[in-house]
């Protein structure tokens, strides 16, 4: 029995989708367990960029079974466009291949409309969120007046249909919002549902089977550590468990499935965030324009789902150290790689610093990070093209040195580096513990 998951060790936009690719060849079934269509998966094949928002990227590859678990909260509408677009570059998906959990829940159009007005009216202090109405859709799983994929199936979907939308209606109203036709809504979802209905299936169970049958499970994180509803930096963060231990609640596997799982922290090589919240290490002017990239390439630093341009800051090793013991990491992935090439020397956070004392971890996790300043370790930078890479060894010395000091810092062996956006542009470490 292999249980891996992959996790973001940030603010999410690791590269995660095309980690998860990478090691997806050999898994059996490949699993999301968190969040909705507010993430933004991208794998690059040849010519053709996917970009995932929902389906697990591992259904790329022929074999694994794709299951979107019941942490997850599903827009029809979106998981529909991305199949159609999955089938048109010639994916193959059919009940046997995509499995929808029965207890996943629902985002409907009313969850987005609230999002909106409440990020509205939040004003100045507002989070920032996607606007794929995440949090409404929580909110209603939390109040148990959620619908699940089941209940768009029941015989009363409508009737439960009808009295979610007048529950939502309530509040759009109060908030001076646009409120919804119930019988619009209705149609839509139950059009959404009558497609997906032969997807439907309890994913704890054939999770739970693929482990005890030997095979590989891989659970896809979506978004990263500190975005996490209560390890992240709250309330800034999403309203899911984005961390590892996510994975048996969300997918519905026993916590005896961890025992010797792999868990994988991505991490890229500098730190980005988007929308609202606090951001140590955070740079600006021509220094954050290098990092982010102009836009005119799809890998430089704007949302996925978004298009917003990105917050980027020098790596934080207070908040990676603290995303490996969150997660229980046992490996890294460091990604973009690539990017940090040209520059004459980089900045590693090993440390923050607060009235003259200096902190090595968080004092009090990372919703308290007002007024702690990062303590910067300097090193040499490389100017070699690293994109052509593909042996360890090949590594500039200055790039070898950067890898160490974030292994020294996390005490986590680095197993895989990405150099470039194409599929094949990983670099192996030969020194991984197998
Ligand atoms: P929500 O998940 O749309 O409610 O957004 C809450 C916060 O999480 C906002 O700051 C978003 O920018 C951030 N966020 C949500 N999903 C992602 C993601 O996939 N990558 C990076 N940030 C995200």
């Amino acid at each position: 029995m292999t249980l891996q998951i992959i996790t973001g060790a940030q603010w999410g936009d690791e590269g995660k989708g095309r980690i998860v690719d990478w090691f997806a060849a050999q898994a059996d079934l490949v699993a999301r367990f968190n969040g909705g269509d507010n993430a933004g998966h991208s794998v690059t094949v040849g010519e053709t960029l996917f970009k995932l928002h929902l389906v697990p990227s591992g259904i790329i590859h022929p074999k694994p079974v794709a299951v979107l678990g019941n942490g997850m909260v599903l827009n029809l509408r979106s998981l529909a466009a991305e199949v159609d677009m999955l089938q048109a570059a010639g994916i193959e998906i059919t009940p046997a291949r995509l499995r929808i959990s029965h207890a996943a829940h629902i985002i409907t159009p009313a969850h987005t409309a609230l999002d909106a007005a409440l990020e509205a009216a939040r004003g100045g202090s507002s989070i920032g969120t996607t606007g794929r109405g995440i949090g409404p859709a929580y909110t209603s799983k939390a109040e148990r007046s959620g619908l699940r994929m089941a209940d768009l199936l029941a015989v009363n979907a409508g009737e439960r249909i009808f009295a979610h939308v007048e529950a939502c209606n309530r509040t759009l109203r109060a908030l001076n919002a646009q409120p919804l036709n119930p019988t619009a809504v209705a149609e839509e979802l139950h059009a959404c549902a009558q497609r997906f209905a032969p997807f439907v299936a309890d994913t704890a169970y054939e999770s739970h089977q693929t482990l005890a049958q030997g095979g590989l499970l891989l659970a896809e994180g979506a978004q990263g550590t500190l975005l996490d509803i209560d390890h992240g930096t709250y309330p800034y963060v999403t309203s899911s468990a984005t961390v590892a231990a996510g994975v048996f609640t969300g997918l519905g596997l026993g916590v005896t499935a961890a025992q010797n799982a792999v868990v994988t922290g991505v991490c890229k090589c500098f730190q980005t965030r988007v929308g609202s919240g606090p951001f140590p290490t955070e740079v600006d002017g021509d220094l954050a324009l290098r990092l982010r990239g102009s836009g005119a390439n799809p890998w430089d630093e704007y949302g996925t789902t978004t298009g917003r341009p990105r917050r980027v800051g020098w790596l934080d090793g207070v908040l990676l150290r603290y995303a490996a013991r969150i997660n229980g990491l046992t490996e890294l992935v460091i990604t973009k790689l690539d990017i940090l090439s040209g520059f004459e020397s980089l900045k590693l956070c090993v440390a923050y610093t607060k009235d003259g004392k200096t902190y090595p971890d968080l004092p009090f996790g990372p919703t308290e990070l007002e007024g702690y300043e990062p303590v910067y370790e300097e090193m040499p930078g490389w100017d070699e093209d690293l994109s052509p890479l593909r042996d360890w060894d090949a590594l500039p010395e200055a790039a070898r040195r950067y890898l160490n000091a974030i292994s020294r810092l996390t005490g986590l062996p680095v197993r895989l580096v990405s150099v470039g956006p194409e599929r094949e542009q990983l670099v192996e470490n030969p020194a991984y513990p197998r």
